[in-house]
């Protein structure tokens, strides 16, 4: 009994710190106190942040995230992603006159990414159907991870139909350089949040039991 009980709360430990340390949420307190499930505490907590700080989030805390990421479920564990982490506030800026270059009637377009100090850019392979699942599920790994560490996130799908729409943008997506055979699909701005939106309303009548 006394080897079952040791077991489980190794078990609970390892999971609770593989992607590195107790839970936080945005006010920094410890989601794994006595009686709370960190993971639901974790996702739960976790929103769509569009004010952050003036703060570098390190590379060893993007690296734990990115990580995470990849070690999300994939179809046929083929991977089907592409990643390009973007840290360098001068390379943000250059994407981001580019995009206000290539949009001269739209005031700040480059807003779309919504200040997050790191953008990270995801392509799919688009010789591959479930590429878009397996991106979506990536970008939620790193959103999840990010949370538990006490970064903000924001899955950000306007910037992919602002850069793919327009050949003007063309410049950026060679910056970003992916593969040949992958298609720019998703956007993830990381930070620390300078904001603690409360959750939106969801509708569970979405969810039916089927008897
Ligand atoms: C595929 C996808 C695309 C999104 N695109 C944008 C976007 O372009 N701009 C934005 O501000 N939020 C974007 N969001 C964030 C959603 O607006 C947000 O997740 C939703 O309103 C629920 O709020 P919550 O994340 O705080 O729970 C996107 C989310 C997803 C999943």
């Amino acid at each position: 009994m006394k080897l079952i009980k040791t077991l489980v709360g190794c078990f609970c430990l390892m999971a609770m710190t593989s992607c590195g340390g107790n839970v936080h949420n945005h006010e920094g307190e410890d989601c794994c106190a006595e009686g709370k499930n960190a993971v639901i505490e974790n996702i739960m907590a976790r929103r769509s942040i569009r004010k952050y700080k003036n703060e570098v989030v390190s590379r060893e805390i993007l690296d734990q995230i990115m990580e995470c990421g990849i070690n999300a479920p994939n179809g046929q564990n083929k991977q089907s992603w592409e990643v390009r982490v973007v840290d360098n506030s001068q390379v943000m800026e250059e994407i981001k006159n580019t995009m206000n270059e290539a949009y001269p009637n739209m005031q700040n377009v480059a807003s779309c990414f919504r200040d997050a100090p790191v953008m990270v850019f995801i392509a799919r392979d688009k010789s591959y159907d479930f590429s878009a699942f397996d991106c979506g599920l990536m970008a939620q790994n790193i959103m999840l991870s990010a949370q538990s560490l006490g970064i903000g996130s924001i899955c950000l799908g306007s910037p992919v139909r602002m850069i793919n729409d327009n050949p003007a943008c063309a410049t950026i997506l060679e910056r970003l350089n992916f593969s040949e055979g992958y298609e720019f699909c998703l956007c993830v701005g990381l930070g620390y949040a300078d904001e603690s939106p409360a959750a939106k309303p969801r509708d569970k009548a979405k969810v039916k039991y089927v008897e």
